[in-house]
């Protein structure tokens, strides 16, 4: 008897894969833009020397720490420091004035990885003085991403790659006054972390929990089905008021989303959005 080609059965064994991940763990890979979660899973199996996604399957359904392990690989964690520097610069410029005039604020990073948006916000807040007025919620999927987060550390080696993020971000300080470093670890100061909250949500399931001044998102929707984009569009529009601000990533956009025209861009910004209506 024939089978069919590999690609046809590597393409059932990822199905398969997804339903049981599902259906064991509750996390629906379904939603996620195929090609990407196929090269990760092909990535994860030559990392760990597994044999075939079957196998990779076996091991995940009885293994929690393995599948801990396969989602930490799948989920891409890359940030840094003031990603983007020219959008920290708009924010610096155009955000942050109207930020003043508010008695309070609050920010959501949605999808924040191990945090280093969530602190560059916090030193540009704080340079600008409405840190002590404003509450950062910061929220990701992945708690192994969290757990580093809210110890706000980062390599030493970084350092001079984040000052120069900085700089070209309209910093006018010096970076390392927010750090302190010990052996090859440098730590945020504490009080950049006194308005931070870290908690687990997951934007595939969860609802909204509050009503947001600014909300960030980037560099997570790409990794997401059309659907799951809506869904997650949906979330967003409902947690900003009238005249708030979202946020995406460079290779984001609001458009073709069915929310497009209840947002206007802006200041020039592309990826800087304000909700009309
Ligand atoms: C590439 S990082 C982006 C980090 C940061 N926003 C930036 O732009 O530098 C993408 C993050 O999205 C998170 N993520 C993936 N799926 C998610 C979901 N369903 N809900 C919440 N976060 C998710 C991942 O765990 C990862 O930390």
């Amino acid at each position: 008897m024939r089978g069919k080609p590999k690609e046809e059965r590597e393409a059932v064994e990822l199905d398969l894969l997804m339903e049981g991940i599902r259906r064991v763990y509750g996390y629906d890979l379904r939603e996620y833009e195929r090609a990407s979660v196929s090269r990760r899973v092909q990535s994860h199996l030559q990392a760990t020397g597994t044999r075939s996604i079957t196998a990779l399957l076996e091991k995940i359904l009885h293994d929690p720490e393995e599948m801990k392990t396969f989602l930490g690989n799948l989920l891409v964690g890359v940030t840094t420091m003031f990603r983007d520097p020219d959008l920290f610069r708009a924010i610096r410029e155009t955000v942050v004035p109207l930020l003043h005039t508010y008695p309070s604020v609050r920010i959501w990073h949605a999808g924040c990885a191990t945090g280093e948006e969530v602190y560059s916000m916090a030193i540009l807040l704080w340079e600008e003085g409405v840190l002590d007025k404003t509450h950062i919620y910061a929220t990701d999927i992945s708690e192994a991403s969290l757990t580093r987060a809210r110890r706000g550390t980062f390599p030493l080696r970084k350092l001079s790659e984040y000052a120069r993020h900085y700089r070209e971000a309209g910093g006018q300080g010096d970076f390392a006054s927010y750090c302190e470093i010990e052996d090859d670890t440098v730590t945020f100061a504490p009080f950049l972390g006194r308005q931070l909250v870290f908690s687990e949500h997951n934007l595939a399931t969860d609802t909204s929990f509050n009503e947001f001044h600014v909300i960030f998102c980037r560099n997570v929707l790409i990794y997401f089905s059309q659907s799951l984009q809506d869904r997650v569009h949906d979330l967003f529009y409902q947690s900003l008021p009238l005249l708030g601000f979202l946020i995406l990533g460079d290779k984001e956009s609001i458009r073709f989303s069915k929310h497009e025209d209840c947002y206007e861009p802006w200041s020039g910004q592309e990826k800087l959005y304000r909700k009309l209506r």
